[in-house]
Order: C-alpha cells, then sequence, then structure tokens
C-alpha cells in the first residue's frame, strides 16, 4: 500500500497542522509499506509571491518534520518543484477535466464570494493536485476535512482520463483525517496561517507565552461555572488524556476555576510535548546541507516512481513515437 500527502508550504507550521496532519504523517510511516511525502512549493505559489520566503517555508517544514519524527529513510521526504513532470501530467489531466468541475471548488468559490481576485493558478490548483496524487499511484491520501472535495475531484478526473485512454491511473482513497477536530485558533475560528491566529509550536518560550496569553475568553468572574467547550479547554485537551479531560470539564462546570490557569497549565504542557522535538530541531538546524541532502535523496526517490506513470500516460495519450 502507498500513502501519499502534501502540505502547501505557504507558512510556518502550528498546532493545526501538527495535530491534523503532520503527527499521522509520522505514524503512517510505521503502517504503510511506502509513505511519500512532499512539500508543496508549486501549490504556494498561488498565496505567497517572496521567492525568498518560499524556499524559507520549505526549510522550515523539512526541519519541522524530521523534528517531529520524520524518517526520511523510511519515507519519502521531498519538495514537490523537485519532480517537475507533474506539471506535464496537470496539462495532460486538464485537457480532461471539465470547467465545471473546477467552478464547484470550494477554495476558487471562497476568493469569489469574497471579492478576492483569482487567477489561472489558483482555478487549476485542483488539477495539479490530481496530478501530484496520480503520478505516484497513491492508493491511500491522508488530509484534514477541507481535502475531501480535491480528493473527489482527483478520482473524477482519473476516471476521465482512463475512460478516454485506458485505465493508466490508480484511483485513490480519501483518507480523512476525522478523528481530530478541527484545531481552533487563539481567536477561536479555525486555527490557519491565513488568519494570524496560530501557535507555532516551535516558536520560543516567549513568543507561546505570547501566543497562549492572547487565547480569547470571556469574562465569566474564576468563582462562576466555566463553558468546558471553550477554546482554551479545546487547545488544554490536545495535551491531555481522556481522564484529565473528563476531570477538567467538571472543574469548568464547578466554577472556581480561572482561565489565567488553565492557560498556565495548557503552557508548559506544550513546553513540555514539544521539548524534546524542539532540541532535536536545534540540532538538525545546525547541521549544514542536512535539508538539501534529505531533499535530494527524497527527489531521487520520487522521481524514480513518477518518471514510468508519466511515460504511461504519455503513450496512452499519443505523445511522442509509438512504442
Ligand atoms: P493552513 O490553513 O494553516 O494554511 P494548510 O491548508 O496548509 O493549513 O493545511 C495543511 C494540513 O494541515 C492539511 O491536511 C489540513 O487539513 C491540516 N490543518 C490545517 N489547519 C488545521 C486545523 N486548524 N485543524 C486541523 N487540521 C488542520
Ligand atoms: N492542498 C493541500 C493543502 O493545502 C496540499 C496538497 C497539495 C496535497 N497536493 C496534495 C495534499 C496532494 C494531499 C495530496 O493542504
Amino acid at each position: 500500500m502507498r500513502v501519499l500527502s502534501g502540505i502547501t508550504t505557504s507558512g510556518v507550521p502550528h498546532l493545526g497542522n501538527y495535530f491534523g496532519a503532520m503527527r499521522q504523517h509520522v505514524a503512517h510511516q510505521e503502517r504503510a509499506s511506502e509513505a511519500i511525502y512532499f512539500l508543496a512549493d508549486y501549490h504556494s505559489m498561488t498565496s505567497i509571491r517572496d521567492a525568498g520566503e518560499r524556499r524559507d517555508f520549505v526549510r522550515t517544514l523539512v526541519l519541522d518534520y524530521l523534528a517531529c519524527g520524520l524518517d526520511p529513510e523510511r519515507a519519502i521526504l521531498f519538495r514537490q518543484s523537485d519532480v517537475p513532470e507533474v506539471c506535464e501530467l496537470q496539462w495532460i489531466l486538464s485537457t480532461v477535466t471539465p470547467m465545471g468541475l473546477l467552478e464547484r471548488s470550494h477554495a476558487y468559490k471562497d476568493k469569489i464570494a469574497n471579492g478576492l481576485p483569482v487567477d489561472h493558478g489558483l482555478f487549476a490548483y485542483p488539477v495539479l493536485m490530481a496530478a501530484d496524487i496520480l503520478l505516484y499511484h497513491a492508493d491511500l491520501v491522508p488530509v484534514g476535512q477541507d481535502q475531501k472535495q480535491h480528493l473527489e475531484m482527483t478520482r473524477d478526473i482519473a476516471t476521465k482520463f482512463n475512460l478516454a485512454y485506458g485505465e493508466v491511473f490508480v484511483l485513490p482513497e480519501p483518507h480523512i483525517l476525522d478523528d481530530v477536530a478541527v484545531v481552533p485558533g487563539i481567536d477561536g475560528r479555525k486555527m490557519s496561517k491565513s488568519y494570524g491566529n496560530t501557535i507555532r509550536m516551535f516558536d520560543d518560550e516567549k513568543a507561546l507565552k505570547k501566543s497562549v496569553m492572547a487565547i480569547v475568553t470571556d469574562s465569566t468572574p474564576v468563582e462562576e461555572p466555566k463553558d468546558p467547550g471553550a477554546v482554551v479547554f479545546q487547545l488544554w485537551s490536545l495535551f491531555a488524556s481522556p481522564e484529565e479531560r473528563r476531570e477538567m470539564a467538571e472543574r469548568a462546570k464547578r466554577g472556581g476555576l480561572g482561565y489565567g490557569d488553565v492557560k498556565k497549565d495548557l503552557l508548559a504542557r506544550l513546553l513540555a510535548y514539544f521539548g524534546p522535538m524542539r532540541e532535536k530541531r536545534a540540532a538538525l538546524a545546525m547541521q549544514a546541507g542536512l535539508v538539501e541532502e534529505v531533499l535530494a535523496q527524497g527527489a531521487k526517490r520520487a522521481r524514480a516512481l513518477a518518471r514510468p506513470v508519466l511515460e504511461a500516460a504519455r503513450a496512452a495519450s499519443g505523445l511522442g513515437p509509438a512504442r
């Protein structure tokens, strides 16, 4: 079985990315016979325009993945743009993708609804994502709920190609990670780079404290009962056992518990949980050339898987000389 997933390199990863994606990716490397993860820098071009920033985010994410336990010997970790074959496949797939399918894309519709300018890159984003998945014959694609529509589109696009030119592509199964609820941001909306409401697990202690103290709370006095579903409790729960969560919910309902104390405990748990990873990350960051070495190895392995699939798509659709 082959598991594949990607993360757009459009910012510094946060608790939402960790609990919603990265942690699962690391867990899959133990189970899957082959795990493939990539840093989607082509995709980041639909949201950021700063070249230096794009490179920095790739480096950051590689170090974060390694610190979180991703083993580049076992899993393949590569930078999307190091295997540009994906762009050729994107073109081939775009010719079997109905406009109507892309017009129904949430990401595109949301931008239009918010009156924001859209470019062809954003419109074609789902086709590039389909190419990412189909180029590696991925069986299973673990993603958050927000990516479900993209996976349905991938299956549709693969079916269209196979009907037109023969069975070249494997239809991937989505694996929606709904065991992890959406992690809320410090303002109560979904935690997201684009809302500036994140807690970045590898920030230094001072910055982490600042983020935790900024978590929204209501003005319920200490002695009054609190809603155990409040944002601060949801974030605290990420670091607590089911037993601890039950106890905390009871204490909240009883009253006498201050939000400040919960925040302090959350900060302590955050530091303890990510402490060893933080140390590992600092040591990795000191190793000159490590990131590019890991990426070069990953690209080599990814390319070896991608080439024959692209060749099969080219041959089936009549590109290049007859074989
Ligand atoms: P962002 O919204 O911060 O830009 P991405 O879209 O790059 O995050 O998401 C990368 C991965 O992290 C996806 O698989 C996504 O489902 C997951 N993810 C992002 N934010 C959250 C969140 N708040 N809770 C749970 N999972 C999340
Ligand atoms: N669109 C995904 C996100 O924003 C990232 C991504 C790009 C991806 N290509 C993919 C995820 C292929 C899974 C498979 O999170």
